[in-house]
């Protein structure tokens, strides 16, 4: 049932932190995107297949149901990604603005194409559809963080302040 589900380990700090999270919704289906979206946050944004088996067991659900979840909605990653995930819009509206010299600007700054992850796990690189803030394009959303509209010169001082924060920490 979890075929598509990567098997690599989560640890065990963050898979116990998942368990009770789950636990505090057993039998609460209803609950299951929240819970998977907490869970993504805990494991290096990716819920692998040993987060999906703890979801399923503490909730009281079945497996099929939460991989189900995870395989429809796009916002859920089976693959470990970055600490940040760096969403490029890739809607018309971006795309007249610029959106590919932004994203081409992203991919030098990080030195990574697209789709990639770099080597020290704290960016990733993705494209997104619309997200509703075209009167900023071109537009990304960095977590939860929208910028906009951003210029490739602004890139490079996003991708710098990024790094300082993991400094800093
Ligand atoms: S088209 Fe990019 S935010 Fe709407």
């Amino acid at each position: 049932m979890t075929e598509n589900i990567s098997n690599c380990c989560t640890d065990k700090t963050a898979l116990d932190k998942i368990a009770a999270i789950a636990k505090t919704w057993k039998g609460r289906k209803d609950m299951l995107i929240e819970v998977l979206l907490q869970a993504q946050k805990l494991a290096d944004n990716a819920i692998t297949e040993d987060v999906a088996e703890i979801i399923a067991k503490e909730m009281g659900i079945p497996l099929s149901t939460v991989c189900n979840a995870i395989s429809f909605y796009a916002m859920f990653s089976t693959e470990k990604r970055g600490k940040y995930i760096i969403r490029m819009c890739k809607s018309a509206p971006c795309h007249i603005k610029g959106a590919e010299a932004v994203m081409q600007a992203f991919e030098k700054a990080l030195d990574i194409s697209c789709g990639g992850t770099t080597s020290d796990g704290l960016f990733t690189l993705e494209t997104c559809e619309c997200i509703g803030v075209c009167d900023r394009a071109p537009a990304v959303m960095i977590n939860d963080e929208v910028y906009g509209p951003l210029t490739p010169e602004e890139v490079i001082k996003i991708v710098a302040d990024y790094r300082q924060r993991r400094e800093e920490k």
